[in-house]
C-alpha cells in the first residue's frame, strides 16, 4: 500500500510551509495547471483523479544535459487519445507557466519528454533561503496529520534479536521524518508483553527458578528459564541429546507444551500468583529493552503494550458478535473474512482465551477513541502481512473508517549464507552482543582517517564514545540504506568499510566538510548571516546547489513510500556531488566572493548531512 492519494502529504514551494522551495513540487502543480488546460481544451481527455498520479510523472533526471527535471507523461497521454506523443508533448509545453523558477523550455525531446531547466537566479536564491533557514530549506507539508507508528513491539521477556532492529530502527527514523515534515506524530510501543512467553517463564519459574539467580541478574535468570522451557516445549530431539540436564527435565515433564499453554490461560484469567509474578518480573524485561533502546538512541511516546487492552478483549468479541460480524466455529469465534469455507480471522479459541487479532482489534479502537490519527502505520515484518490484511479488513466492517491503516513492512536479515543471521551455534543472536561486537570492530577503524586530522589528538575515551557512535550508527545504517522490502545480508565487514554507502562513509563525509571551518577558524553563523548570494558558475557548483536543494524532495519521497532508503541515497548523493566540487574547485584558496559562495555551500552541506543522518537516526562525530 502506498500513502497519499490525491495531495495529501504533497509539498508547496514557499509559502506557509516555510521559506524552503520544492522545485519538483512546484513543477508538479505546472504541469497540472497546463495538463487541466489541456483536457479543457480538449485535447486529451484527462479525469481529475488521475491529475496527481500524472504530475507524478515529473522527476529529477539522471543526467543534466536532460535538463534538471523531466516530464514523461505525454507519451502514456498520447497512446491514449490516439494521437503522437510529440504533439501532446508540444501541446503541453504551450500551457506550461512555469512561472520565476524554470526556464522554459522549447521543443519536446526524443519521443516526447518535457525537459526542464531550473533558472540559476532561483536555483541560487533557493540556496541561500536554505543557508538562511533552521529548517535547511525544507518546507513544512500543507496539510499536517496526526500520525500513529507502532513499531519496535517486542514480545518481552524473551531475548531481542536482529530481527527486532528493523522495526525500531526504520520506525524510528519514520518517526523522526514524518515529524520534521511537520505532521503529528504519535509513537507507539506495541510491546508483546501478555503472550505465551509469560506462560513459560511463569510455568518454569514455579518448577525450577533460582531465587538468588534472579537477584543476581533477573534477564539472565529469566533468559534461562525461557530458553529451557521453549526447547521442552518444543521437544526436539536434537535439543535434547545435546543437553542431558534437559533430557532429565522433559523425562519429569512429560506434558510441559500443554502446561504451559494453561499456565499462560490462567495468567489472563486474573490467577493472583500468576499476576503477581508477572508484575514482579515485568520491571526487569522492561529494564533489559530500555537499555537496548538507550545504546540505539530510540525512544516512544508510549508503549501501551498488549496487558494494556486486556480489559476491552471481552467487549471487542461480544461487539463483534452483536455486529453479525463474528460468529461461532467449532467452539471459537472468528470473523469469515473469506466465505464460509476459509478459514476465519479468529478473535477466540475454543479454550477462550483471546488472540493476537483481539487485542490488535482493540487496540486500533482505543486509538481512534484517544489519539483520533488520520493515519496509523505498522512497521512489523512481513511474514505478519496476512495479519494486516485480516486485520485492517475486519476493522473496516467494525465500522473504523477515516484512518489510514498501513502495514509497513520488512524483509528478513540473514547471514552471510544468505539463511536467516544466526550464530554458529544455530541460535539467533543476542542483540545486545551485536551492537557490542560494533563498536569494538568500529574501534580498529577509528583514528584511521586523513592523518593529522583524525585519530591523532584523540584520548582512549574520546576513541570509545567515536566508536559507539561509528559502531551503533553502522548496523542502524547497513539496515536504513537497504530497500525495507527486500531481506540483507547483515556483514560487519561491509557496514564498516569506509568507502561506499556506509554510516562510516557518512559520518566521515561530515566531519570532513565541517572541518574546513575548524581548521580555518570561520564561525559558520557569521558566513550564514553574511550570505545574500552564492555564485554557481562551475557547473559543479551548480549540481551541488541542486542537490542541496532537493533534500525536501528526498524526504517527500521517504513519506510517499515509507522507504528511509531513499533518504539515505540522497545523502550519500550529495556527498558524491560534494566530493566532485571540493576535489576540483578551491574553496579555502579560492577568491573574494568565489571563497564566500563556496564556502556557504560547504556549510549547507555539513548542515544537511548532519540533519539528514539524525532523521535516520545516525550520530555523527567531530573526528574520527
Ligand atoms: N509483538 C509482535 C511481534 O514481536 C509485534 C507487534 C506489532 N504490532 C502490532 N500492533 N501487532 O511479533
Amino acid at each position: 500500500m502506498t500513502a497519499a492519494g490525491g495531495d495529501r502529504g504533497r509539498d508547496h514551494a514557499g509559502g506557509a510551509g516555510g521559506p524552503g522551495v520544492n522545485f519538483r513540487g512546484e513543477l508538479r502543480r505546472i504541469f497540472r495547471d497546463a495538463l487541466s488546460r489541456l483536457a479543457a481544451d480538449g485535447v486529451v481527455a484527462i479525469p481529475p483523479e488521475e491529475l496527481p498520479t500524472l504530475c507524478d510523472q515529473v522527476r529529477e533526471t539522471a543526467d543534466p544535459k536532460f535538463g534538471d527535471y523531466s516530464g514523461t507523461m505525454a507519451m502514456a497521454l498520447a497512446k491514449r487519445a490516439g494521437k503522437k506523443p510529440r504533439d501532446v508533448a508540444v501541446a503541453i509545453i504551450e500551457r506550461l507557466d512555469v512561472g520565476d523558477f524554470f526556464e522554459k523550455p522549447t521543443e519536446p525531446v526524443g519521443p516526447g519528454f518535457i525537459n526542464l531547466r531550473v533558472r540559476d537566479d532561483a536555483l541560487a536564491r533557493a540556496v541561500v533561503a536554505a543557508v538562511h533557514d533552521p529548517r535547511l530549506g525544507v518546507p513544512r507539508v500543507p496539510q499536517p496529520e496526526k500520525i500513529v507508528i507502532d513499531y519496535s513491539s517486542p514480545n518481552v521477556a524473551k531475548p531481542m534479536h536482529v530481527g527486532h532492529i528493523r522495526s525500531t530502527v526504520i520506525g524510528d527514523a519514520l518517526s523522526k521524518i514524518l515529524r520534521f515534515r511537520g505532521h503529528n506524530v504519535v509513537t507507539d510501543n506495541h510491546l508483546g508483553d501478555w503472550g505465551t512467553q509469560f506462560g513459560m517463564i511463569l510455568w518454569g519459574w514455579k518448577r525450577f527458578g533460582d531465587e538468588a539467580s534472579f537477584a543476581a541478574d533477573p534477564t539472565a535468570e529469566l533468559g534461562r528459564i525461557y530458553r529451557t522451557v521453549r526447547k521442552l516445549a518444543d521437544g526436539k530431539p536434537e535439543d535434547l541429546a545435546a543437553d542431558p540436564g534437559l533430557a532429565g527435565l522433559a523425562a519429569q515433564y512429560p506434558d510441559a507444551g500443554r502446561e504451559v499453554l494453561l499456565e499462560t490461560a490462567k495468567l489472563h484469567e486474573g490467577d493472583v500468583e500468576s499476576r503477581g509474578l508477572w508484575e514482579r518480573f515485568m520491571p526487569a524485561c522492561l529494564a533489559d529493552i530500555e537499555k537496548l533502546y538507550g545504546r540505539l538512541d530510540v525512544g516512544f511516546d508510549h508503549a501501551l503494550g498488549e496487558s494494556f487492552f486486556q480489559p476491552f478483549l471481552g467487549g471487542v468479541v461480544e461487539d463483534l458478535c452483536a455486529r453479525g460480524l463474528a460468529r461461532e466455529s467449532r467452539g471459537a469465534i472468528g470473523v469469515f473474512l473469506d466465505g464460509d469455507d476459509k478459514p476465519p480471522f479468529l478473535v477466540r479459541k475454543a479454550d477462550g482465551a483471546f488472540l493476537y487479532a483481539t487485542t490488535d482489534l482493540a487496540t486500533i479502537r482505543w486509538r481512534l477513541d484517544h489519539w483520533k490519527p488520520d493515519r496509523i502505520l505498522y512497521v512489523v515484518d512481513h511474514r505478519q502481512g496476512q495479519h494486516f490484511d485480516q486485520l485492517f479488513r475486519t476493522a473496516r466492517l467494525w465500522g473504523i473508517a477515516d484512518v489510514e491503516l498501513v502495514h509497513v513492512a520488512f524483509g528478513t536479515v540473514l547471514g552471510d549464507d544468505g539463511k536467516p543471521f544466526k550464530t554458529r551455534a544455530g541460535d539467533t543472536v543476542g542483540l545486545e552482543s551485536l551492537l557490542d561486537e560494533g563498536v569494538e570492530r568500529a574501534l580498529q577503524i577509528v583514528g584511521s582517517g586523513d592523518e593529522g586530522r583524525g585519530g591523532a589528538g584523540m584520548t582512549d575515551a574520546d576513541r570509545r564514545h567515536v566508536a559507539e557512535t561509528v559502531g551503533i550508527g553502522a548496523i542502524k545504517y547497513a539496515d536504513l540504506s537497504q530497500n525495507r522490502t527486500t531481506d540483507y545480508v547483515f556483514s560487519f565487514d561491509k557496514m564498516l568499510q569506509l568507502t561506499g554507502n556506509t554510516a562510516a562513509y557518512m559520518q566521515y563525509a561530515v566531519a570532513r566538510v565541517e572541518g574546513i571551518f575548524g581548521r580555518a577558524g570561520i564561525d559558520r553563523e557569521q558566513l550564514r548571516a553574511a550570505t545574500a548570494t552564492v555564485r554557481l558558475a562551475d557547473p559543479r557548483e551548480r549540481a551541488l546547489a541542486l542537490e542541496l536543494v532537493r533534500f525536501s524532495e528526498a524526504l517527500e519521497d521517504v513519506e510517499a513510500d515509507y522507504r528511509p532508503n531513499l533518504l539515505s541515497g540522497y545523502l550519500y548523493d550529495l556527498a558524491g556531488c560534494y566530493s566532485s566540487f571540493y576535489d576540483a574547485l578551491p574553496v579555502l584558496k579560492a577568491e573574494g566572493e568565489d571563497r564566500a559562495s563556496r564556502l556557504a555551500l560547504c556549510d549547507l552541506t555539513g548542515r544537511i548531512l548532519r540533519q539528514g543522518l539524525a532523521l535516520l537516526g545516525i550520530g555523527t562525530v567531530e573526528k574520527m
